[in-house]
């Protein structure tokens, strides 16, 4: 399948409901990585609110030093440089990916008939496959503490390429289009993502983020293998405390709290 709708800030203007945020976008062709293009931007003074799209990406970057495929006309691929104000942010970059979560499930939903999932923190889910995954990379002043920026990657599978996913992948990547036509342009769910993710700030104090995030993960009450750095374990994922980690009762009884660390569901 292949697509003809072009990324492109106009394209996504007439779905802005900021349109002075059109000013902070730019689309490329082609980038090694949209986080490594906003990295550098936020480095360089990038203000709040910078988003950098691809159309494809040469090199992305997904969690734990893997790639993420990235091929031309089938995805979107986003950055978002944030640099929250508010306490509560600091010390927690996993709620921003919580709430990145919360706005691609929402954009999804309010253009599409999909129901999106999520697999705790950050991989979006619809019908088994992912169909998203969200890599975010904080950098702190270490003496006063303060997160200086946040860069937000999003990766989205909006359909998929003829030749299918890679061999490596192919049994766990779906697209939200993975069958018939797509929908709606990738310029509005491009834009329907950013609408969500530049009012962050807002939104968090006067919208239940984590409730909306709960409701849409799959793991609550089933069995999880959790592979951290020096051990494996098996555990029943119980709860998402009021950070964003994913709380877990292990088959000796201890209940723990996860902030980190790769989980996937057990048999
Ligand atoms: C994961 O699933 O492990 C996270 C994948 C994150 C991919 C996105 S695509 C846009 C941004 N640029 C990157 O290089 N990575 C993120």
């Amino acid at each position: 399948m292949s697509i003809n709708d072009i990324l492109s800030v106009q394209g996504m203007l007439p779905f802005l409901l900021d349109k002075d945020a059109a000013g902070n976008i730019t689309v490329h062709s082609s980038l090694e990585s949209t986080n490594k293009t906003a990295k550098e931007l936020a480095i360089t003074g990038a203000e709040n609110g910078t988003i950098v799209i691809a159309d494809c990406q040469t090199a992305g970057k997904g969690r734990y030093g893997r790639s993420f495929f990235s091929p031309p006309g089938h995805g979107i691929y986003m950055s978002f440089v944030l640099r929250p104000l508010q306490r509560h942010w600091v010390g927690s970059p996993t709620l921003v990916t919580t709430y990145a979560a919360v706005s691609v499930c929402e954009a999804i939903e309010a253009t599409t008939d999909k129901m999106p999932q999520i697999k705790w923190v950050n991989d979006i889910f619809l019908d088994g496959k992912k169909i998203c995954g969200i890599l975010t990379e904080a950098v702190t002043d270490i003496e006063s503490g303060k997160m200086q920026w946040i860069v937000v990657g999003i990766g989205i599978n909006f359909i998929t390429p003829n030749a299918g996913f890679p061999e490596e992948i192919k049994n766990i990547a779906g697209s939200i289009f993975s069958e018939g036509k797509p929908t709606i342009t990738r310029n509005k769910l491009a834009a329907e993502i950013i609408n969500r993710m530049l009012v962050f700030e807002s939104q968090w104090g006067s919208k239940p983020i984590l409730a909306e995030y709960k409701k849409r993960l799959m793991m609550i009450g089933k069995r999880v293998v959790i592979t951290g750095l020096n051990e494996t374990f098996e555990a029943t994922a119980i709860d998402i405390d009021d950070i964003g980690r994913l709380i877990v009762k292990k088959d000796n009884g201890e209940i723990i709290s996860l902030s980190a660390g790769e989980v996937s569901l057990g048999k």
